[in-house]
């Protein structure tokens, strides 16, 4: 059975750990021929330099092609073709595909039609899980562990996909997160609740209450996502391993802000006691929310993470080109049960824009709840 990535949850914790050692060795492989051969068609609907690039790069590193089609305004999405159609051409074409679309739920959408396993490299607003390998990779390398972090993620964790995928694997790992999301953008309820549903306490509390206000401004809420009652003892004096920076994700924001609440990531900031040993991560682009001024600290580890993407994608193709031996037995995908009936009402998902390409469809929640299928939100009753 083929294996996509489209949710980080896709992935077991072992398997991630596998993949993380893989990525490892082939920091140091150049010249590899393991994906002599095969085809990767990078389809990117949305813009990109890290993620489509650092998947070329790893292809071509193992000695495999690549095709790509990278500017929408020249594939045949603006002639009113449906993703469905595209992708059932792609997979004529390639053997492994990567795909970037602005919909959430689009990979989804794209794995049922195509037989070429589908890496999702941005589903909307919704997730990112193969930067989420790169950013535990760079945790891995740079922290020297993965369990048990303390991790602060900071700024639009509504339509910031990375911090989506990032915060489910983190707590699948064990780190205690707190969330510092700008007023108004804030974890979306699917992300949360999933979280809860799996053993997490959110705990809300004023950054004022941790003693980490940073800078002047409103008083802004942190959720802390720790097991059991870890949350309410937390304690930032105990410092941080890593702060996760995102910006504002202006394109998916229903109106324009200015004046944004939380302050950017600067020299004071990082003079913070919490902060001492704190690496600095972000996706990147940055857009004003890390001052440039901190780019010569050795805590400013985004340019390094951007990097990492190329031994991470090279392991991530092998393993769902099938040509990597993970150490133990190849685990299942993970199964979904959807169930019929109703509509999804969320205008940024796959199955409203484009229902030709995907079915409306919704899953049960451990709570119970239903939730749509590709986006993940709340099922209209
Ligand atoms: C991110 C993305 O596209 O979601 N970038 C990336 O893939 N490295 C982050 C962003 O665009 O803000």
């Amino acid at each position: 059975m083929k294996r996509d990535l489209i949710s980080i949850d896709d992935l077991s914790n072992a398997e991630i750990g596998a993949l993380l050692a893989e990525a490892r060795a082939c920091e140091s492989k150049s010249g590899s021929q393991a994906l002599d051969g095969a085809i990767l068609a990078t389809v990117f609907l949305e813009p990109s330099t890290r993620t489509r690039l650092s998947f070329e790069a790893a292809m071509h590193r193992l000695g495999g092609s690549v095709i790509t089609s990278a500017d929408p305004q020249t594939s045949s999405n603006v002639k009113g073709e449906s993703l469905a159609d595209t992708i059932r051409m792609v997979d004529g074409y390639a053997d492994v595909i990567a795909l970037r679309h602005p919909a959430a739920g689009a990979a989804r959408a794209a794995a049922k039609v195509a037989a070429a396993p589908i890496l999702n490299a941005g589903d909307g607003g919704h997730e990112h899980p193969s930067q989420t390998l790169v950013d535990l990779y760079t945790l891995e390398r740079e922290v020297g562990r993965l369990s048990g972090l303390r991790v602060m993620v900071y700024g639009d964790l509504r339509y910031g996909r990375t911090a989506h995928s990032l915060v489910r694997a983190l707590w699948r790992f064990g780190a205690t997160t707190v969330a510092v999301g700008e007023p108004g953008l804030e974890l979306p309820d699917y992300v949360t609740e999933r979280l809860q549903e799996t053993g997490a306490t959110l705990v809300h509390v004023g950054v004022g209450d941790l003693g980490i206000r940073p800078g002047a401004g409103p008083e802004v809420r942190a959720t802390i996502i720790a097991p059991a009652d870890a949350g309410r003892s937390f304690d930032a004096s105990g410092g941080f391993d890593a702060i996760y920076v995102t910006r504002v994700q202006k394109e998916r924001l229903p109106s324009a802000r200015s004046g944004l609440a939380l302050p950017p990531i600067d020299p004071e900031f990082l003079a913070l006691a919490p902060f001492a040993r704190a690496i600095v991560m972000h996706p990147l682009p940055r857009t004003g929310e890390i001052d440039p001024r901190i780019d010569c600290d050795r805590r400013a580890a985004y340019f390094r993470q951007a990097a990492f993407g190329v031994p991470v994608r090279m392991a991530l193709l092998q393993f769902v080109s099938g040509r990597l031996d993970l150490g133990g037995p190849r685990e299942e995908a993970r199964k979904i049960i959807t169930e019929s009936g109703g509509a999804c009402s969320e205008g940024a998902c796959i199955s409203v824009r484009e229902p030709q390409s995907a079915v409306a469809e919704s899953v049960r929640g451990a709570d119970g709840r239903r939730r749509c299928a590709y986006c993940e939100s709340p099922w209209p009753a």
